[in-house]
């Protein structure tokens, strides 16, 4: 890019401002002084310095704008009085409203350049939560506050999607919804009887609106709030488009992750071998066997694969039966995709045996169609293989299964069956989680968040 668009992208001043400055010699590019406007620089690459400090570029911005009545969410206008306008300060003239606020709605609108961030924050299906303050023209009743949190018609092809409520005061209600159509909220509270007189939005996925900021005032998202805006965006999956539902066994459907610490820490002891402390991470993803065949190289044990499979059987089989409880919200979750005529199935590293024993200790006898384990499918995750194989006996198309998964091989073996994933939230893998959900589609701290 130009030198001087480059300097101009980054607020050093007005174009016109900065090009004196580049012929006052205060610019320059890879240690030499360059009084060139229109020079050619890479802006990954080269270093810049104006007045002798280095420039970093970036390519995305990111401003809250605390958006006042009387303006429309549009970058153009022939009439009105655009959001974009009141950003002109920020000196970007590539700047868009991620969504749109009617032209009397008040409140936190995200302006930014980062195209994909926005289709993230605004794909339908992605269901970000954006929570309004809505001042109405009567107390709401219960009657009210019940049928906006199951579901409205507005006249759509569907209901909307289930509202959270909060009364904040009388007259005035919190409404969190997960959808984005024209005068989604006015519509909703007029469709229960009510009406909205006056509406702020105040959250928008992670972000909150900032307090401080007037209507027509904005700042810059500081890099927490872009981190947040961005690993939260992956927010819970519906079943809209979904036909099955294959659920990883470990830290996914069972609370047991800590089963598999305690063996490999009782196992091991047998030989007088402490464990390191990475052992859960060197072992993630591979299957039963190959961990087996893994330890007896690592601990040189003395044991063939299949004696040492069958000890860690043997220790587990009475942790599972009685001690692993499910993931919370797991059992009400599993009848509720039953009820909705979804095909179930658990794909795992496990074994068989334990497999069938803890979901019998749940009461979950039949509640599944298909249950591949390290019995059919050898080769671990992050290999795709045992979903492909689990879809392929449920008779589902991947595209159309959803993965429910704890742990970063097994998120990518099903990103790599080309499955929608969910990544689960577990205990075991606390310090990962920022990349569990970069990685995945969707991301539940608990099944309850999806009934
Ligand atoms: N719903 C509305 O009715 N209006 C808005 O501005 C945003 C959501």
């Amino acid at each position: 890019m130009r030198l001087d668009k480059f300097l101009c992208d980054l607020q050093y001043g007005t174009r016109s401002g900065i090009r004196k400055d580049i012929k006052n010699g205060l610019v320059s590019v890879n240690g030499t002084v360059t009084r060139k406007n229109d020079l050619q620089i890479d802006e990954n690459r080269d270093e810049i310095k104006y007045c002798g400090k280095r420039c970093i570029y970036r390519k995305y911005v990111y401003y809250m704008l605390h958006k006042p009545a009387g303006t429309v969410s549009a970058t153009e206008d022939r009439r009105e009085k655009t959001v974009v306008s009141l950003l002109k300060d920020a000196g970007r003239n590539d700047l868009f409203p991620v969504g749109r606020l009617d032209k009397d709605t008040e409140g936190l609108l995200l302006m930014t350049n980062d195209g994909p961030l926005a289709h993230e924050l605004l794909a339908p299906g992605k269901h970000v939560e954006k929570v309004y303050e809505c001042t109405l023209a009567a107390s709401i009743t219960e009657e009210q506050r019940q049928t906006l949190a199951q579901g409205v018609d507005i006249g759509e092809k569907r209901l909307t999607l289930p509202a959270k409520v909060s009364v904040l005061e009388e007259k005035k209600i919190a409404l969190a919804i997960t959808e984005g159509k024209y005068h989604q909220v006015k519509r909703m509270v007029k469709a229960v009887g009510n009406e909205v007189l006056y509406l702020k939005r105040i959250r928008m996925g992670a972000l909150f609106l900032d307090a401080k900021l007037k209507p027509g005032e904005y700042r810059e998202l500081t890099e927490e709030e872009i981190t947040m805006l961005r690993t939260h965006t992956r927010t819970v999956p519906t079943l809209d488009d979904v036909d099955a539902v294959i659920f990883d066994l470990d830290g996914s459907l069972v609370d047991s992750m800590w089963v598999w610490q305690t063996i490999d820490i009782e196992y091991l002891n047998r030989f007088g071998i402490k464990p390191p402390p990475d052992l859960h991470h060197l072992i993630g993803g591979r299957s039963f066997h190959e961990t087996a065949v893994y330890f007896k190289e690592l601990f040189q044990i003395p044991d063939e694969p299949e004696q040492i499979k069958a000890d860690w059987n043997r220790m587990a089989w009475d942790k599972y039966s009685r001690e692993v409880p499910l993931k919370k919200g797991a059992g009400a979750f599993i009848t509720f995709c039953r009820e909705n005529r979804l095909k179930l199935g658990i794909a795992t590293s496990n074994s068989r045996e334990l497999v069938e024993n803890v979901i019998a200790a749940h009461g979950l006898n039949g509640s599944f169609d298909c249950i591949m384990t390290s019995r059919e499918i050898t080769k671990g995750k992050p290999a795709p293989d045992i979903y492909l194989a689990a879809a392929d006996a449920l008779g589902v198309v991947p595209e159309r299964c959803l993965v429910f998964e704890d742990i970063i091989p097994g998120i990518q073996a099903g990103k790599a069956a080309g499955m929608k994933v969910c990544a689960v939230f577990d205990d075991a893998s606390v310090s990962q989680d920022a990349e569990k959900r970069e990685l995945a589609d969707y991301y539940i701290h608990d099944f309850q968040e999806l009934l």
